[in-house]
């Protein structure tokens, strides 16, 4: 079982925004298993580093997204991911300085920053541009 699930509730419509998601999941669940388990700190510092850099490369991708179909709300999306991503940017800073409470610094980070985004900004923004990507592949404009 993994200490965080993927739930149909997370999706936004969109499937390579939900598979970018589930592994931002999983890679979170793999940082957290590496943590309670007391893996030598490397392992779990690999983990927080696979973590940190999936979640840049996705943020990345969806800011592309969305620039590409032109969404409103592509400067404070931006913002946002920022935000985010520093979070992480932390709590790999923690780990490798033994900070304690970088488990439940990522659990936080995951059930009340991450998840929520996904569901109430990536559907947002999403919603926003559905009319003109009409939710299908981009048409080719010959
Ligand atoms: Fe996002």
């Amino acid at each position: 079982m993994s200490t965080f699930p993927w739930s149909e509730e997370y999706e936004t419509g969109n499937w390579v925004i939900d598979a970018q998601h589930r592994r931002l999941l999983e890679l979170a669940d793999l940082l957290s298993r590496a943590m309670e388990a007391g893996r030598t700190e490397d392992v779990a510092v690999e983990a927080a580093a696979a973590l940190e850099n999936y979640t840049r490369y996705h943020f990345a991708e969806e800011e592309a997204f969305f620039a590409a179909i032109e969404a409103p709300s592509l400067a404070r999306h931006r913002r946002m991911h920022a935000s985010l991503a520093l979070d992480v940017e932390s709590m790999r800073f923690n780990l490798v300085s033994r900070i304690p409470g970088v488990g439940d610094q990522l659990a936080h980070w995951v059930r009340a920053c991450l998840v929520p985004h996904m569901q109430r900004d990536d559907v947002a923004a999403l919603a926003d541009v559905r009319g003109k990507t009409g939710g299908a592949p981009p048409a080719d404009e010959t």
